[in-house]
């Protein structure tokens, strides 16, 4: 305790209400509790000073001691007070949330590749009146192959080795049973349809070939459906998803379910035609399988083939896409590696 204090009480009491003047924060508040009004605070060491002095200096001396402290305790309540009042606003200021600031970006998800690719051509067919069909991937045999033309025990079975997941059901090896569901639901009257969807095939994955892949089939019945109209539609289609000034080639070829049968080509669109790796030097791109529809499906369909006739294609997407993006390894497409897919946002 300073010496001022016991000479002088007066001017140690002023001196400390002008302290707790500038108390502004709680710790401070503690701190001038502590140096004044507690068990080890000043105004207690004055009050045990009275005990030792000459018994008739006591009373005045305890009465100005008195005084002082009330004084204290009463400007201490105060600004406790003040600095309670302070404190609460610098809280709600700190803790205040400011609903004007930008939100912390969230990633946001796209849609695959081969999904795109599909809408796109879907939007396209659409656009002809085709309607888009679903098609269920678990799928009869006898749909799948034998009402496509292909008994048990055909050729052309090797060429789509299956996986069987029961006796007689498969998981689709193509779109093309959808044709037969298709014109069961239309049959006599006219049709035209895709059918986007998975297929499956018990394969070695391979850079070139995994066990599930994307088609398109089209599909198109009616009395006066020709070959031109195939060539026609997959024309349309060519120039709105590649560019208007694409070409179309159609070259002979096989399928049990089409009479004639023919595969759809596109200009190559790296080299536009003059020829490269990708096309093989070829300056084409196979893009679909296609024919007229033979006769025995559209019977198997529903239909009398001296009276209505059809198209159809299939389009491989997956192979489709890689071709023209110049991908190598069609496994990327199912490994889910953002930086393979962010390349085609
Ligand atoms: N389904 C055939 C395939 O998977 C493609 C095709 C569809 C061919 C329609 C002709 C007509 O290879």
């Amino acid at each position: 305790m300073s010496a001022e204090a016991t000479q002088d009480i007066e001017a140690y009491a002023t001196r400390a209400l002008a302290e707790l003047e500038a108390v502004l924060d709680q710790k401070a508040l503690e701190a001038w509790y502590r140096a004044h009004l507690s068990p080890s605070g000043t105004v207690t060491a004055l009050r045990k000073q009275i005990g030792s002095l000459p018994p008739e200096q006591r009373k005045p001396f305890g009465a100005r001691v008195n005084t002082a402290a009330n004084g204290l305790k009463e400007a201490f309540e105060r600004q406790k007070g003040v600095v309670e009042k302070l404190e609460l606003e610098r809280a709600i200021r700190r803790e205040a949330v400011d609903v004007t600031l930008p939100s912390r970006p969230l990633p946001v998800g796209g849609l695959h590749p081969i999904t795109t690719a599909i809408r796109e051509i879907e939007r396209v067919f659409n656009g002809m009146g085709f309607e888009t069909f679903e098609s269920p991937h678990a799928e009869l045999d006898e749909l799948n192959f034998e009402l496509l033309n292909m008994p048990p025990a055909h050729p052309a079975r090797d060429m789509q080795d299956t996986f069987y997941i029961s006796e007689c059901a498969v998981l689709r090896t193509h779109t093309s049973p959808g044709q037969i569901r298709a014109m069961r639901k239309y049959a006599p009257g006219p049709l035209r349809v895709i059918l986007p969807g998975r297929c499956y095939r018990h394969e070695q994955v391979t850079p070139r070939s995994e066990m599930q892949f994307h088609q398109v089939e089209g599909l198109m019945v009616g009395p006066r459906v020709r070959l031109s109209d195939l060539k026609g539609v997959l024309l349309a289609c060519a120039r709105q998803v590649f560019g208007k000034d694409q070409q179309i080639r159609l070259r002979g070829s096989y399928f049990p379910f089409t009479e004639p049968s023919v595969e759809a080509d596109i200009r190559c669109t790296l080299c536009g035609g003059e020829g490269c790796r990708v096309c093989k030097h070829t300056g084409w791109l196979e893009i679909a399988g296609a024919g007229l529809v033979h006769p025995t499906v559209l019977r198997n369909g529903g239909y009398d083939p001296s009276v209505v006739r059809g198209i159809a294609f299939g389009m491989g997407v997956e192979r489709s896409f890689m071709l023209l993006h110049g991908i190598t390894d069609i496994r990327h497409f199912f490994q889910n590696d953002l930086r393979f897919l962010r390349q085609f946002r």
